[in-house]
């Protein structure tokens, strides 16, 4: 609805900017790092060398000048797992606790705030040799070793917090599990399992770090790409609702209730999927309530009943990217209404207002929003020129009035992070999808001088983080 007298941006909002480890360090194999599963996927070079990604490991002092020019209150950054904890567990890489010691401090000498992802996809290969990773219930005890470590070092420091990135994106996708070569309905099988140890570990976490750092706030980071029912075909919209359940509410729901939801739970039994749950399990994550959750948005989907037939059974799972479409649950179509992206996501900021208000409304929690940006192509410019990403910022800009206007509505937001501040190595595009307020001059293979310039979008956030989302 139309809203007037639309209330500004609360003066201690947290304008800021995100990256992750692997996407952006390199420095794969220095000073002790170990293995994670997404080195020894990108061993093969073909797709593009991420063992240097945006060099920011040897250039961070360079990157925090210039996000300190652009007047950023706080950044956003993963931890690498394999820089402290080469295997994943056993000793600790003083050289990697002293890499995240010197940013912190690079940070905070700037006026930043620090906001740590604890682990964002680059889990420790040494854990999968050791007992298969995530699977295996010591996966819980190795992640709350290492986020205590992080805890007891950067805790006089560091503030905010979150526990996993995207669990939902890393139980859908096996490569993240270290798992290769599954049928698709294994695979979803086995994601769950992971799903249920990383919603322990993630609440078991949340105790410690209540625990070690008073008025610490500590969330998850959730991919909550909002579904819409593609007709008002009540076959249609009961399909929405089901793949929301199962697809969207589910780990948010554990992370925030200890619940599975009973759409779920009837999903799970129906295919023989119902992960091992201990005694105690549902109690660790009931009495551990998130402080506020992480939101990361690109994009809306839409889908419509999906039948079952003699050649469309129960379990028969469409893997693409995520599981786009289940057998008698739902299928994903396009929707006409909305622009696409050139890797084809559908650009809806309105979307990002619904989703604000569905998550306040079931959860009652703070939003950070974590990540939200625009990929695109992009090419060095000359000297004199500056790159025009006019789409970035229209895209971010549009995004931003949304969240005022949930705002206005009642829901509580903490503080914006786009992605990204530097161009960075894609998830799954390689160095051709830039997403960064600030240009890294190389590509997928040709590293050339990996010089940092500053886009139109850098000029337009500072402006608008120095007026406080005015003009918004
Ligand atoms: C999120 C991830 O899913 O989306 C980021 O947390 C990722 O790591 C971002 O980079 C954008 O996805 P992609 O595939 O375009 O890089």
């Amino acid at each position: 609805m139309e809203t007037k007298n639309i209330k500004a941006f609360p003066k201690d909002f947290l304008w800021g900017s995100s990256t992750a480890s692997f996407q952006c360090e390199g420095a794969a194999n220095e000073d002790g790092k170990g293995e994670s599963v997404i080195d020894r996927r990108v061993q093969d070079k073909s797709l593009c060398d991420y063992s240097v990604a945006s060099d920011h490991y040897h250039r961070y002092k360079e990157d925090v000048k210039l996000m300190k020019e652009c007047g950023l209150k706080a950044y956003r950054f993963s931890i690498s797992w394999t820089r402290i904890l080469p295997l994943g567990n056993g000793e600790i890489n003083q050289k990697g606790l002293k890499f995240y010691d010197d940013l912190i401090n690079e940070l905070i000498e700037n006026n930043i705030e620090p906001i740590v992802t604890i682990y964002h996809f680059d889990y420790p290969q040494g854990l999968i040799d050791q007992y298969g990773g995530w699977l295996d219930r010591r996966s819980v005890e190795d992640y709350v070793r290492y986020a205590e470590i992080l805890f007891e070092n950067y805790g006089d420091r560091v503030k905010y917090w979150l526990t996993i990135n995207e669990q939902d994106h890393v139980m859908h996708h096996p490569f993240r599990l270290g798992l290769q070569g599954l049928d698709a309905k294994e695979s979803v099988r086995l994601g769950f399992i992971a799903n249920h140890h990383m919603s322990v570990a993630g609440a078991l976490a949340i105790e410690k770090c209540h625990e070690m750092i008073p008025g610490s706030k500590i969330g998850p980071a959730a991919c909550f790409d909002i579904l819409y029912p593609a007709t008002n075909n009540p076959v249609d919209v009961l399909a929405w609702k089901d793949a929301m359940d199962i697809r969207n509410y589910h780990v948010l729901d554990l992370n925030c209730l200890g619940e599975y939801n009973g759409t779920l739970m009837k999903y799970l039994e129906d295919r023989q999927m119902v992960p091992s749950i201990l005694d105690g399990d549902i109690d660790i994550m009931k009495r551990n309530r998130p402080d506020f959750i992480g939101l990361n948005f690109y994009m809306s989907r839409s889908v419509k009943e999906n039948p079952i037939s003699e050649t469309n059974k129960i379990g028969d799972i469409d893997v693409r990217i995520l599981p786009m479409a289940e057998a008698g649950v739902y299928m994903t179509v396009k929707n006409e209404n909305l622009k696409s992206t050139l890797w084809g996501w559908e650009v809806d900021e309105i979307g990002l207002h619904i989703s604000a208000r569905l998550l306040w409304d079931r959860y009652k929690l703070p939003l950070l929003i974590t990540e939200n940006g625009f990929g695109h192509v992009e090419t060095m410019p000359n000297d004199k020129e500056m790159i025009q990403d006019d789409n970035r910022i229209e895209y971010l800009t549009k995004h931003l009035k949304s969240i005022k206007e949930a705002m206005n509505l009642g829901v509580e937001f903490l503080g914006y992070c786009n992605w990204s501040f530097i161009d960075l190595v894609s998830g799954h595009s390689g160095f051709s999808k830039r997403y960064g307020l600030v240009f890294v001059n190389r590509d997928e293979h040709d590293l050339r001088d990996l010089s940092r310039h500053k886009k139109k979008s850098f000029y337009w956030y500072k402006d608008l983080i120095e007026t406080n989302g005015e003009k918004i």
